[in-house]
Parts: structure tokens; C-alpha cells; sequence
């Protein structure tokens, strides 16, 4: 082999992750940290192992209690892990001495961040007075009832408040009865049974991938009776009061129930409320009807559609 020839072998691999580390991390590893590299060959391992399109743990997975070294399962498992805790032992550390206004890598910037809110949150705020203003524009029967309701309570001269809400029971229904015909979360994400369990006759062994389906309980024919219809009523009773429903489950249900239910509900009503107070939303002249079916993605959002926003008097 020549002087200026070297073997293509990894050989870079602790340098190039201790620039990548130092921005996210902000740490330096030397070359003869034994654990660092342990780390780093395990995550090699992993990508040679891997496969982009899968392989056969993914057609039948339970193949690996019978032999955990197909496939590379074993080094896939155990480099997984370690990453995890090295990640996991990182932030810790940056926990304990974070200053929110001395940012050090990217870590700090990600904790200041969460402590902020984090993006996809923003987005299903978002993404759920989209989906009110959709049912705005289609139902303005609906819109005038609340602007009537919003202008005897709240009155002309000044912007609704948080301590107007339990005032206000139609905004209340009619921005419940959005979160139910049309949720931004269909679904939750997957989460895992902690041991054996039994549903409905149904094993589910322990470490089974489990997620709800939020919609089906959303969008029951026998609970709701008309789940395809926007109707703000099913949450009044007689004398106009806002009724909870329990099977209202659009933030989940359960120990992982939604961490930001109660800000989430103050965002999109004092939202709404504000530009509801302000404004009529009806469809540009010569526009398309805006369809009601979501468009798919982690959460749902509404198809696009223009709205026009004349100012109240
Ligand atoms: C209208 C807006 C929102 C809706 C409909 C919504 C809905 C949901 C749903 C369905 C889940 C999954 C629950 C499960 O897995 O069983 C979830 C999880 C979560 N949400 Fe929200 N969310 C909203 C806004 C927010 C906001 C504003 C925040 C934070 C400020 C937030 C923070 C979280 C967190 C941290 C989790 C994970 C909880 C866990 O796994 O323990 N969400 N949300």
C-alpha cells in the first residue's frame, strides 16, 4: 500500500462523530475512550446489518426468539440500546446544569425549545382551527348562532377572554364537535403492552405494539347516531349548557393521555373566540365548495381552501 493510500474502513468514523457531537452534544471524545467506541462500532455494525427495504425479521419477526442472530437482530438490538443510553445519559447531564440563556450545543437549544412548545404540538393547535374555520365556512347558520352568543356575552367593546369561556357553551359544543368529526390525531402513536393482557377475548402478549383508533370512537354510528353531520347540539342539553361526552377521546385516553390537553383547549378558544368576535368567515365568491375529507399525514389537516375574512361592525 503507497504512503498517500489508506483502507477505507471506518477509520474516520470517531473523528467525524466528534465534530457532528460537539455541535449537538458539545462534548469531545478522546480516541482511546473505550466506551465511545464500543458505541461507535455497535452503530457501524447496525448500518451494515440494516436494510432500507427490510428483511426477513420484518416479514416474520417472531423469527428472531428462534434465532436472534438472523438478520443481524442481536446487533441491531444491542446498538440500539447503547445508543439509546448514551443519548439518554447525555441529556441528562445538560438537565443539570442547563441555563436557558446560555445555550452551549444542540442539545440546550432542543430543552429550550420543549420548554417553549414543541413543533408538532404547534401544529396540531394549528391544524385544529384550520379544521373550525372549514366548518365555519360550510355551516353559516352555525357561525351566525355563535357570533350572536359571542356578542351578547363578550359585547362590542372589548376582545373575549379565557374567563369568558364557560359563558360561552355553543363555542364550547361547536369547537368540540370539530375536534369529533374531523380529529387531527386518527390515531395515537404505537405503544407497547408492559405485560400480558386480555381485551374483549383477545390476547395481546406482552411487548405487543398497541395504538388506538381514536376516529372509530369519534366516529361511532351508535353512539352519535349522525357522526358524518357537524352539529354542535349533541354537546347542549335542554337549557343550552355544555354537556361533556366521555367519548370525546381526541387527546387520547389513559396514562399517555395528551400532556398539553388543557393549553391546547385555551389556545384554540381564545383563537377562535378572538377572530369570531372580529370577523365573518365565508367562501370567496366563485370558489369551490371545500371538501371535509382530511388530508393524511402524522396528524390531518384540512385539504387547502380560501377563506374570506370580512371585519364585523
Ligand atoms: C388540539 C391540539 C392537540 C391535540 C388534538 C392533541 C392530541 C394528542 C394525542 C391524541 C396524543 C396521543 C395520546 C396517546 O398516545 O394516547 C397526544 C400526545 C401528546 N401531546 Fe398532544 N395534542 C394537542 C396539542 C398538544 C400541545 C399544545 C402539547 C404541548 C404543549 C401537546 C403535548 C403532547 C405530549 C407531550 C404528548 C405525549 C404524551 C405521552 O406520550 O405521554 N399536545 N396529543
Amino acid at each position: 500500500m503507497k504512503a498517500d493510500e489508506i483502507q477505507r474502513s471506518g477509520s474516520f468514523g470517531l473523528s467525524v462523530i466528534n465534530i457532528l457531537w460537539a455541535i449537538m452534544g458539545g462534548t469531545r471524545y478522546s480516541h482511546d475512550d473505550v466506551q465511545f467506541r464500543d458505541l461507535l462500532n455497535k452503530i457501524t455494525a447496525l448500518f451494515r446489518t440494516g436494510n432500507p427495504s427490510g428483511d426477513i425479521l420484518d416479514v416474520i419477526p417472531f423469527l428472531r426468539f428462534i434465532n436472534s442472530k438472523i438478520a443481524g437482530y442481536r446487533e441491531r438490538k444491542s446498538a440500539t440500546i447503547n445508543g439509546q443510553i448514551f443519548l439518554r445519559d447525555s441529556i441528562q447531564d445538560h438537565m443539570k446544569t442547563f441555563d436557558e440563556n446560555a445555550p452551549r450545543d444542540f442539545i440546550d437549544v432542543y430543552l429550550k425549545e420543549m420548554k417553549k412548545n414543541p413543533m408538532f404540538t404547534a401544529e396540531s393547535v394549528s391544524n385544529s382551527i384550520d379544521y373550525f374555520w372549514l366548518y365555519m365556512v360550510l355551516n353559516p347558520d352555525i357561525q351566525k348562532k355563535l357570533h350572536n352568543e359571542i356578542d351578547s356575552v363578550v359585547g362590542r367593546s372589548r376582545r373575549p377572554s379565557l374567563d369568558d369561556r364557560p359563558n360561552l357553551p355553543y363555542l364550547e359544543a361547536a369547537i368540540t364537535e370539530s375536534y369529533r368529526v374531523n380529529p387531527i390525531a386518527p390515531q395515537t402513536p404505537h405503544h407497547c403492552t408492559l405485560q400480558d393482557a386480555k381485551l374483549r377475548g383477545y390476547d395481546i402478549p406482552k411487548g405487543s405494539a398497541v395504538l388506538l383508533n381514536l376516529y372509530s370512537v369519534l366516529n361511532d354510528k351508535k353512539h352519535w347516531g349522525d357522526p358524518e353531520v357537524y352539529r354542535p347540539e349533541r354537546f347542549l342539553d335542554s337549557n343550552g349548557k355544555y354537556v361533556k361526552d366521555e367519548w370525546m377521546i381526541n387527546f387520547g385516553v389513559g396514562k399517555r393521555i395528551c400532556l398539553g390537553e388543557s393549553l391546547a383547549r385555551n389556545v384554540v378558544f381564545l383563537f377562535i373566540a378572538t377572530f369570531l368576535h372580529e370577523f365573518n368567515f365565508s367562501v370567496p365568491e366563485g370558489d369551490p365548495k371545500p371538501s371535509t375529507y382530511p388530508t393524511p399525514g402524522f396528524t390531518t389537516c384540512p385539504q387547502k381552501f380560501r377563506i374570506r375574512m370580512k371585519q364585523r361592525l
